[in-house]
């Protein structure tokens, strides 16, 4: 059984003091039966407050926004894999496209990253998704299989269980164009479709696939409803506890 999953990608925002506000804050009201996964993805300041505070919270979790593609020594700035995991942290999102265009990060260091993370114990929430201009002319499929099997199809079969899609087209993010629950569905159905090309129909279906891009309390009940939708990537919204409480009850 796939889960369904709602994370928050806090992305450069909040500083010590608001960020435990907000968790805090949403925390109080989710409701305690929540079957929907809910995961947190602040800034690596936060990842040791944030993870203890939810540790004894069922189904609460929470993701770094990226990581190191080195293991150790003399890579000043960088955090890895292993630090990561040891302030307790489940995921670590990878491949966002604010690092693939920002940070010119491509799809064999992202393999690399994978690997990294893998060998660490945390899960990954690798992202994908295509630019305007790859979506107006058409070759936004390609692209999109491009990107996860340059990353993610060396990977065992037990290895990819611990992968979490998420189709984030890059024109849908911050923009407030949401990609159309039909648009979403087709590109979801059709990474499961690549999935299961790869590795069969059981981990197909028991991969969870989520989708970002200009999610907000309005649209993610019609997104969620599709067959292949298992939930969300939420950027601007998961800045607002009201916001992001009602996307994780849009189920
Ligand atoms: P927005 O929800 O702000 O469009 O951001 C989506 C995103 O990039 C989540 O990773």
């Amino acid at each position: 059984m796939r889960k369904n999953i709602v994370a928050g990608n806090w992305k450069m925002n909040l500083d010590r003091n608001q960020g435990i506000f907000l968790l805090h804050d949403v925390l109080e009201r989710l409701s305690v039966s929540n079957k929907t996964e809910v995961v947190f993805a602040p800034s690596f300041i936060h990842l040791y407050k944030a993870s203890k505070i939810c540790k004894s919270i069922n189904n609460v979790f929470i993701a770094s926004q990226d990581c190191s593609v080195n293991t150790k020594g003399a890579f000043t700035g960088e955090v890895s894999a292993e630090m990561i995991a040891s302030c307790g942290a489940k995921y670590v999102i990878l491949g966002h496209s604010e690092r693939r265009v920002n940070f010119n990060e491509k799809n064999d260091l992202l393999r690399r990253k994978v690997d990294h993370a893998l060998v660490n114990n945390l899960e990954v929430i690798f992202c994908c998704g295509e630019s305007l201009d790859q979506r107006e002319s058409g070759v936004y499929f390609e692209w999109i299989k491009k990107q996860i099997s340059e990353s993610l199809f060396g990977l065992s079969a037990v290895d990819f269980t611990k992968i979490v899609i998420a189709y984030e087209p890059v024109w849908a993010i911050g923009t407030g164009v949401t990609a159309s629950s039909n648009q979403a569905q087709e590109i979801h159905g059709f990474i499961r479709k690549t999935i299961e090309e790869r590795y069969g129909r059981k981990i197909a279906q028991s991969t969870s696939i989520l989708y970002g891009g200009s999610c907000n309390p309005s649209n993610a009940s019609e997104l969620f409803s599709q067959k292949d939708i298992d939930g969300g990537l939420i950027g601007g919204s998961s800045l607002n506890a009201d916001d992001f409480v009602s996307i994780v009850n849009s189920f």
